[in-house]
């Protein structure tokens, strides 16, 4: 089975406003010739003026996260299918600034899964320990309980990537060794083929958590690293061109 290509995906969180939209025109102007697939998930109420934007380029637009119901009375929720409408081609979901500042469990993330692919959406579903279950010698089997617990069996034949986000590393400037992401994606690898078959190996597996165009070469040779999902790096365009030139 060849290997999947590369998928390098811009986190904007909660940043962003109008005259942002320069910094992702002017990513997608530094692309040619860059041998991944490259997405910007903005906050959602950026996301159609994005794909506005950048229609016409090779930059996806995806979502940071959505509720599970189609529609209905959730004040201040939005849903899949919105996301979809705006122009999203991608959501992130399960990221752990909502596992664990939302309350977020597997359960409720492989619904949120599940309703991404009712919507025509292709999720990176987010998987990662904290400090404390690392250093407690547990970070594998957190992370393999996440995939197992997130990763609902209607994405059998589906796209989706997977991203190992260690809590600790995020916005921290911290990474882990490159043994260490390797183990955890070498992890993630035998229990996507444990849950999926052979169409596991296809499943991009990112590595997100500071990563910047300083690190990126060294953590996207890693083997089973197939791209990155980037926070504060991907807001400004010659950080995030830096990273998707280091593949
Ligand atoms: P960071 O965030 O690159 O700012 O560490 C990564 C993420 O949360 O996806």
């Amino acid at each position: 089975m060849t290997a999947p290509t590369p998928l390098i995906a811009g986190n904007w969180k909660m940043n962003g406003l109008a005259a942002s939209l320069d910094e992702a025109k002017a990513i997608a102007a530094g692309l040619a010739g860059a041998p991944a697939r490259v997405a910007l998930c903005p906050p959602a109420v950026l996301l159609h003026r994005m794909a506005e934007a950048l229609a016409g380029s090779r930059v996806l637009v995806g979502g940071q996260d959505h509720r599970a119901e189609a529609a209905g009375a959730f004040t201040g929720d939005i849903s899949a299918e919105m996301l979809a409408d705006a122009g999203a081609t991608l959501t992130i979901l399960g990221h752990s600034e909502r596992r664990a500042g939302h309350g977020e469990t597997d359960a409720t993330v492989a619904a949120k899964v599940g309703a991404a692919l009712r919507a025509g959406l292709e999720p990176i579903v987010c998987v990662g320990e904290t400090l404390e279950e690392r250093k407690a010698g547990d970070a594998l089997a957190v992370v393999t309980g996440q995939v197992r617990g997130s990763l609902p069996a209607e994405l059998a034949g589906r796209p989706f990537s997977v991203a190992y986000e260690p809590v600790w590393a995020i916005g921290t400037g911290l990474t882990p060794t490159t043994p260490e992401i390797e183990e955890v994606h070498r992890a993630i690898r035998a229990t996507l083929v444990g849950q999926f078959g052979e169409a596991g190996r296809a499943v991009p597996i990112l590595y997100g958590g500071s990563v910047k165009p300083s690190n990126a070469a060294e953590i996207l040779h890693v083997d089973e690293v197939g791209g990155a999902l980037v926070g504060g790096a991907s807001l400004k365009a010659d950080d995030f061109l830096g990273i998707v030139r280091a593949l």
